[in-house]
């Protein structure tokens, strides 16, 4: 396996398909593991992983302290209300505190686009050896969610040993707010970077045209691109249509402010087009699996019955693999020439 080259993760605008495939064999390796009933490591035994979530979570904190817990490390919990930010403690004061404590990772996820990079910027100033790992950042970026998403489609594809070529040239359709969504910006990387070609459908609103060129954006001091050749974009606004050619499918969350911001009529006319129902499923000849990051509306985006009783409905995959996919992250990270 190669040394990993970051030292800290705050998008995958600039992983390359090594650093894909060493978080997807790590993980399959922890995946292993648990199977044949080793749940604990003492991979990370003395080293201390905080969690600084300044925005709610219910699946990737709890996810990322269990993955650390794990793998044995010491793992640290930062509670917004009853912490000094109350003071008046800048963000970055507080990850400088922890990192004085002995952090060695720091996972952050906070309502501001591209906090982590800043506080990064500042630890590296004062040779800091803490790791940031993005953990969800404004409309940005969710690294270890669009990891988790592909591993379960990958998972799901695969028929003997997982391959991420599966992936290649797989219609993926993503519907709903792409614009709003650091989960769908994160999955746009990883499905690209394996050739699969990526559909998005939702309204004029919640998916303006421009977000065609959405992969020519590169991360902040980034010049190239370490995908050679990725896939395609196309954005549809007919959700039949999407439907019957898809090969998987990946549903948003709607968030309900959208509609005070008028970029929804009513949250009924959405779910009555863009709504993923089991009679609009059955348009597509296949059982394809159905990917959502949570956490759901039920009958909004996605109807109970498909949540429920929809065969390839993978929503409690991503849950689960979420944790080996976390665990390999701050592994690596621990790992990783600092
Ligand atoms: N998918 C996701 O980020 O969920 P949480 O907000 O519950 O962490």
């Amino acid at each position: 396996m190669q040394i990993w080259p970051h030292k800290h993760i705050h998008t995958l605008a600039n992983f390359s398909i090594q650093d894909y495939e060493s978080v997807f064999e790590l993980a399959n390796r922890f995946d292993a593991l648990k199977n044949a009933g080793t749940k604990k490591i003492p991979a990370l035994q003395g080293t201390l992983v905080t969690s600084l979530f300044f925005e709610a979570s219910t699946r990737t904190k709890n996810s990322f302290e269990l993955a650390a817990k794990r793998l044995s490390a010491d793992v640290q919990t930062f509670a917004p209300s009853s912490s000094s930010l109350t003071k008046g403690e800048t963000i970055i004061d507080t990850a400088i505190t922890y990192s004085a404590m002995g952090a060695d990772t720091l996972v952050i996820r906070h309502s501001s686009s591209y906090i982590t990079f800043e506080i990064a910027k500042k630890l590296d100033a004062i040779n800091s050896k803490t790791s940031v790992l993005n953990a969800g950042d404004g409309l940005h970026s969710h690294p270890s969610q669009g990891l988790l998403d592909i591993y379960t489609l990958i998972k799901f594809f695969s028929r003997k040993s997982l391959s991420p070529k599966v992936l290649n040239s797989k219609k993926i359709l993503i519907i709903g707010d792409v614009n709003h969504s650091r989960v769908a910006r994160s999955n746009l990387w990883a499905l690209s970077a394996f050739g699969a070609d990526i559909i998005l459908c939702g309204p004029k609103t919640l998916i303006p045209d421009e977000l065609i060129n959405f992969l020519k954006t590169p991360a902040p001091n980034q010049t190239e691109d370490p995908i050679k050749s990725r896939g395609s974009i196309t954005i549809s606004r007919s959700l039949e249509e999407s439907i019957k050619i898809a090969d998987a499918i990946i549903v948003l969350r709607i968030q309900k402010e959208r509609m005070m911001e008028n970029l929804l009529s009513s949250i009924d006319s959405y779910s009555l087009d863009y709504g993923l129902t089991a009679e609009k499923l059955s348009l597509n000849s296949k059982e394809i699996p159905i990917l959502h990051p949570g956490p759901i509306n039920r009958g909004i985006e996605i109807s109970s019955k498909v949540v429920d009783e929809y065969p390839n409905c993978l929503i409690n995959n991503q849950v689960a693999n979420g944790i080996p996919i976390r665990m390999a992250l701050l592994y690596l990270l621990q790992k990783s020439n600092k």
